[in-house]
């Protein structure tokens, strides 16, 4: 070997080529599992590695200048591990295009700054509390319009629009009151607007439902939750088929840098393998502990998608594949009784955040909706009997027995 390090350039050239388009390999679209197991990835060509490696490098080698190994030049624009990532998540959205970002909150401001100055968005009501204060006290401060709208009234939402109307940003399940919003409806009703219309899917995830195929232009997830599935990383992405959104969406995460670490894109990537057999044992579990909190005499009322008693139970049947890991409960001794039983849970862990394969439990107005103002959480039903379960991947019965335990 006289040139090693020319040698390692040139293994290096053959090294990124993603095989997205997993088609080619069958005449039959391949499945979920499989999707996410090996789309995005190959084996490393240099040395057969089965995981795509962690490209720890801030800047790439040019030949030449401008000339460079499709486009690394530099990570905060593309890094081979984050383009396997994005690769991966955008199959399993059925999607053209990935892009994912250092949080989820900041895949909803990359959105929003699709926006300028004037321009009025319709907010579902009842969001995270963060993507709320985002609109609310980051982006209207800019001049951008926002109408706080329940969408599952359909008369409100299209007595919200305006001429100036230019997205519709939709949650649902919404979060914490679980409201199911009708994906087709709401996107055709933006379509016809002339609006965008983005979807935060970090509910349901796409092994339950994918709103690009319901209309949606952006799908947006926090992959904090259960696309990372292990309450060890932070991080968020955006999905699009429409070439010129995508390309918009690429200049503002480009522009504003609001990328993830490697090790993060490493991680996500490693957890995607696993989101369908994790969501299969979140849901089953979910339903399961609903069921038995139903007819528990300290509960006053349970929310669960997958409840013949939800509001819209149809409609949650006809766009997700199944109901999620996400419960709400309303406790019959209201705040009181709420404090004991999140001080009380043994396996149960008290702490914001959802989707990890522990069980979390939470209290909304005074955790993760207390930037939410008092008045908007009283009108969204958001109040101190509210509590919040992330039911996680453990034993059913060892989660029934903690909630037992911890309710009076
Ligand atoms: C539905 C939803 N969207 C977005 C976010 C924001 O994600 P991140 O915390 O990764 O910024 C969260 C966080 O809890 C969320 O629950």
């Amino acid at each position: 070997m006289t040139d090693p390090a020319g040698l390692s350039r040139k293994r290096g050239a053959l090294l990124f080529t993603h095989h997205t388009d997993l088609s080619m390999h069958t005449d039959r679209p391949l499945k979920f599992n499989t999707r996410a197991v090996h789309a995005g990835q190959s084996p490393d060509p240099a040395t057969g590695a089965i995981m795509t490696p962690i490209y720890q490098t801030s800047t790439f080698v040019q030949k030449s200048p401008g000339v460079f190994v499709e486009d690394y030049d530099y990570s905060r624009g593309a890094n081979p591990t984050r383009t396997a990532f994005q690769d991966n998540i955008a199959s399993l959205e059925n999607a053209k295009h990935g892009l994912a970002f250092s949080s989820g909150v900041a895949a909803t401001g990359a959105v929003i700054h699709l926006l300028s100055a004037g321009d009025h968005v319709i907010l579902c009501d009842d969001v995270y509390g963060g993507t709320n204060r985002l609109y609310n006290r980051v982006f209207a401060q800019l001049g951008i319009e926002i109408s706080m709208v329940d969408l599952t009234d359909e008369a409100a939402y299209r007595a919200a629009f305006r001429d100036s109307t230019k997205l519709v940003w939709i949650e649902t399940p919404t979060n914490p009151t679980l409201k199911i919003v009708d994906i087709e409806k709401a996107a055709s009703i933006a379509r016809e607007r002339g609006a965008i219309c983005a979807v935060d899917n970090t509910f349901a995830t796409p092994y339950l439902q994918n709103p690009l195929d319901m209309g949606a232009h952006i799908v947006c997830h926090s992959t904090t939750k259960y696309i990372g599935g292990h309450s060890d990383a932070i991080g968020g992405v955006l999905c699009a088929n429409d070439e010129e959104i995508y390309q918009r969406l690429k200049f503002i995460q480009l522009s504003e840098g609001a990328v993830p670490g490697i090790q993060e894109c490493f991680l996500f990537l490693r957890s995607t393998k696993t989101l369908g057999l994790r969501m299969e044992r979140h849901c089953a579990n979910a339903a399961k502990i609903a069921d038995h909190l139903a007819s528990h005499p300290a509960v006053d009322r349970v929310v669960y998608p997958g409840m013949a008693s939800h509001p819209q139970h149809a409609i949650a049947k006809k766009q997700m594949r199944d109901f999620g890991g996400m419960i709400t409960i309303f406790l019959k001794g209201g705040l009181a009784a709420a404090k004991t039983m999140l001080e009380r849970v043994e396996i149960f862990a008290l702490a914001e955040s959802l989707g990890g394969v522990e069980s979390l439990i939470e209290h909304p107005a005074i955790m993760t909706h207390a930037s939410v103002p008092a008045d908007q959480r009283a009108k969204l039903g958001i109040d101190d009997a509210l509590v919040r379960l992330s039911v996680g991947i453990e034993d059913a019965d060892d989660l029934i027995a903690d909630l037992d335990g911890a309710l009076v």
